[in-house]
């Protein structure tokens, strides 16, 4: 059993995509096991993203996820980290796989609907960042 961290961005929120991306993922065989809607500051998306703080894309990165209300979830079941990342498609909606939630939904590379954890070490960062350990369920 493993967790991971998604956020529908705030993208997806504007797009009514709420519902679809949690289905995508229960389809997928996985459950939700932590979930809120919030809004990130600037300096907050700015440390959520912190590994990418040399990118040049940094600053648009973090400007976007704090335009609007995202909601943030836990994932859970086997694989759910591999399983989350095969369900949104590659980063850039052009690259990702038909019937991924990228290919279906995103608009751009930046604008791509939703996150996921990359790794182990990015889900342990990443789930405390948003929930204590009593908000997961
Ligand atoms: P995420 O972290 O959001 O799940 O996405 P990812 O692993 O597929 O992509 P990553 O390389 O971690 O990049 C994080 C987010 O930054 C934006 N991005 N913009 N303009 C660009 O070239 C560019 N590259 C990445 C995207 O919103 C990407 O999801
Ligand atoms: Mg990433």
């Amino acid at each position: 059993m493993e967790r991971t961290l998604s956020i529908v961005k705030p993208d997806g929120v504007g797009k009514n995509l709420i519902g679809k991306v949690i289905k995508r993922f229960e389809k997928n065989g996985l459950r939700i096991a932590a979930l809120k809607m919030l809004k990130l500051s600037k300096d907050d998306a700015k440390g959520f993203y912190i590994v990418h703080k040399e990118r040049p894309f940094y600053e648009s990165l973090t400007s976007f996820m704090s335009e609007g209300p995202i909601v943030v979830m836990v994932v859970e079941g086997e694989n759910a980290i591999n399983k989350v990342r095969e369900s949104m498609g590659a980063t850039n909606p052009k690259d990702a796989a038909p019937g991924t939630i990228r290919a279906d939904f995103a608009s751009d590379i930046e604008h791509n609907i939703v996150h996921g954890s990359d790794s182990k070490e990015s889900a342990s960062y990443e789930i405390p960042f948003f929930f204590s350990s009593l908000e997961i369920q």
